[in-house]
């Protein structure tokens, strides 16, 4: 098994990430995030938030709709733009991305192909109950679009003046023509993005702050910080004037994408004033100056993070698996368990420390099999720490703790718990 099987397998056993649609026969480019995902999810959330939002005084968040008015999409660009070139295999009449093929034939049948064609990937939908009255509307096709649309409401209920940025997670979706590596091509996917509004004359300076920043965020949690470095695409989006990627290398597949830093210029807010007939300039309260402000963009994905985050922390040592994931994105922080499940004693006083700890951070209970299987379990879904309540627990109220990656354990006083893994956790 080549690194991803393995990841994919261990996401679908230990319950991170399950085949969408599963007992259908899936459905390619979909999938749920189970128990442990969905924690360690949420944390990448929380931790991007706050580093992105909370942390500023000047960017508040939106949660906007996933379907907007279809005038959007034209203002966009999408609905003309957002397209790739496809040659149709005339034997099978299997579709391939121009621009991945290596050779002018088939790679299945070795056929010949069709001069390319162009296909949008938006994902259309119909609205209205009237057959005939319906009205096509699509699933949005980036994140962003809401935070465009939401610019003037939130300068006006807030106090912001230029520079500012709006914040937003949520959901995209895409007719990818090649869905696949797992969680890296999707067709259903979430994005965080910042949009930073500024003055045309400082977008270079503010390029620069948001790259480094984003950056920053990337190499603190990851194990391999070393791993991660920017591309600059020659090949530009319609929107961009200028591009970098946040990447991962060594990935184990063709693709190394993790977000984009996109210097958008005054296209988003230019165009939904040509579109929608309102003026979304902006006034500057000391100057006087009229102007349209300029975006730099930061877009990236929360499903490829995860996943470029297990790829990261993948270890095997010996005869064990380990996640050494950050403390702080890995979905149990601590797990509690009684040396001998078949001792009262002992029972009673490590559920005791289970019920004081959970209200403070994910603890996991495990009373199965023996101490070392256990903690193997929680090596494989990257629990850091392992509590072990022993005889010498009854006696001096000490508990062992063992660090995931040195195996290492050490006596702590079980009132000191809480301080010791919340300091880690900052
Ligand atoms: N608003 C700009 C925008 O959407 P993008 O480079 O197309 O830019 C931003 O997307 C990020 O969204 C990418 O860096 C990637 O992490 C994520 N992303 C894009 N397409 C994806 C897909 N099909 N599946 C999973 N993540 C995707």
């Amino acid at each position: 098994m080549d690194l991803m099987e393995k990841i994919v397998a261990l996401c679908k056993r230990r319950g991170f990430v399950y085949p969408g649609s599963e007992i259908y026969g899936g459905l390619q480019g979909f999938y749920d995030y189970g128990p442990l995902g969905i924690e360690m999810k949420n944390n990448l959330k929380r931790l991007w938030w706050k580093w992105m939002t909370i942390k500023h005084e000047n960017i508040v968040g939106i949660d906007g709709a996933i379907i907007t008015n279809p005038t959007v999409w034209e203002a966009s660009g999408h609905v003309k733009s957002f397209v790739d070139p496809l040659s149709e295999c005339k034997k099978c009449h299997r579709r391939f991305k121009f621009d991945d093929l290596k050779e002018n034939k088939c790679p299945v049948c070795a056929g010949e192909l069709t001069e390319p064609r162009t296909y949008n990937i938006l994902v259309p939908t119909q609205l209205g109950v009237i057959e005939g009255e319906k009205i096509q509307a699509y699933l949005r096709g980036e994140a962003c679009q809401t935070i465009y649309l939401d610019y003037k409401n939130v300068l006006d209920s807030t106090r912001l003046k230029i520079p500012f940025g709006i914040c937003q997670i949520g959901k995209a979706f895409r007719n990818e023509v090649t869905p696949g590596n797992f969680l890296f091509r999707q067709r259903e996917f979430e994005q965080w993005d910042l949009q930073w509004f500024c003055h045309p004359s400082e977008l270079e300076k503010w390029f620069e702050f948001w790259k480094k920043e984003r950056m920053d965020w990337y190499k603190g949690l990851f194990s391999h910080p070393e791993n991660l470095d920017f591309f600059e695409h020659s090949k530009l989006a319609h929107y961009a004037k200028k591009a970098f990627d946040i990447q991962y290398t060594p990935s184990p597949f063709d693709g190394r994408e993790l977000e984009g830093i996109h210097w958008r210029g005054d296209w988003d807010l230019s165009r939904h004033s040509e579109y929608s007939g309102q003026d979304l300039s902006y006034t500057d309260p000391e100057t006087q100056e009229k102007y349209t402000p300029n975006i730099i963009e930061t877009s990236g994905g929360v499903d490829r993070t995860f996943l470029f985050l297990l790829l990261d922390a993948y270890v095997e040592e010996k005869e064990r698996v380990v996640l050494k994931l950050n403390p702080k994105v890995a979905p149990y922080k601590v797990a509690v368990f009684p040396l001998l499940a078949n001792k009262p004693d002992l029972v009673n006083k490590a559920r005791k420390i289970y019920e004081d700890l959970k209200p403070n951070f994910m603890t996991a209970w495990d009373d199965r099999g023996n101490i070392g299987k256990r903690y193997y379990s929680q090596d494989e879904i990257g629990t850091p720490w392992c509590v072990t309540v022993d005889y010498q627990t009854l006696k001096d109220n000490t508990v062992t703790v063992r660090d995931r990656d040195t195996t290492k354990q050490e006596r702590l006083p079980v009132d000191k718990l809480c301080s010791y893994f919340q300091n880690y956790l900052k």
